[in-house]
């Protein structure tokens, strides 16, 4: 690891233990089909902040996600998550490391269809680290206590949203990665699932990464950043 101070805006003791990536380029391809989606990308983020990254479609804003949860190895740069190389070769550890540090939550919840709502949770268990962490009381946490039982198909989109943030936080992630939670919910339940993850983030002291389109909700944010072009800049 460099020495601390090239850290990007040097908060650098707290954010050993959130995120930290600097100076990560992303090339998909080669020759003329290149495409930079990522172009020396840089960010801090320390454990308990809420971040949000907006940006045009195609800007990168996935691409980042992908890599700063291991998901991909940037072309160059660093990426550490919990003080841990998220670039370290090995598909193998990679996968450990993403499985102990990392939690995502997609768009569509990314749910099992023929499993309930704690049974979602409870496979988590299986792969993650042991956290203690109880599935019914998770989902008591996110307001579904009542419906631990219903499949995905039994709940409605903010709920299954919501099953999705339970099951990322039940490995105890030090990082959370959320790519576009609200794109198919009404405002209402918009800003109850990012309240959600506003909440999450700071009783946890979770990291988390929030890319959205709606800047209807960035209120709840601590940070700010769009992303252009691959480049990434903090707007608030
Ligand atoms: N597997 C791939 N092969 C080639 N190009 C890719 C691949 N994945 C992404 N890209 C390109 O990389 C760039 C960034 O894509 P990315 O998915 O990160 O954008 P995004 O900001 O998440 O867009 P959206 O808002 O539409 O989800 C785009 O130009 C995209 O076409
Ligand atoms: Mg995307």
């Amino acid at each position: 690891m460099k020495p601390a101070e090239t850290v990007p805006e040097a908060r650098s003791e707290q954010a050993a233990s959130g995120l930290v990536m600097r100076d990560v380029n992303l090339q998909i391809g080669d020759g003329e089909d290149v495409v930079h989606a990522l172009s020396d990308v840089s960010l801090v983020v320390e454990p308990g902040e809420f971040v949000a990254i907006v940006g045009p479609s195609g800007s990168g804003k996935s691409s980042l996600l992908a890599v700063a949860g291991g998901l991909a190895t940037p072309t160059s740069g660093t990426v550490m998550v919990a003080g841990r190389d998220m670039t370290v070769a090995g598909k193998k550890t990679r996968t450990a490391l993403r499985r102990e540090c990392v939690g995502f939550v997609f768009q569509s919840g990314n749910l099992i269809p023929a499993l309930t709502a704690e049974d979602q949770l409870r496979l988590m268990t299986k792969f993650g680290k042991k956290t203690g962490r109880d599935p019914k009381k998770l989902l008591a946490e996110v307001g579904l206590a009542e419906k631990a039982n219903r499949r995905p198909h039994q709940l409605s989109g903010g709920e299954r949203q919501r099953v999705g943030i339970a099951r990322a936080l039940m490995t105890g992630p030090s990082l959370l990665l959320v790519d576009e939670p609200t794109a198919a919910l009404d405002r209402q339940r918009s800003h109850e699932v990012v309240e959600l993850l506003a909440r999450e983030t700071k009783e946890h002291k979770v990291a988390t990464v929030m890319v959205t389109h709606d800047h209807d909700v960035l209120s709840h944010c601590d940070t700010v950043y769009e992303m252009v072009d691959g480049k990434l800049t903090r707007v608030e």
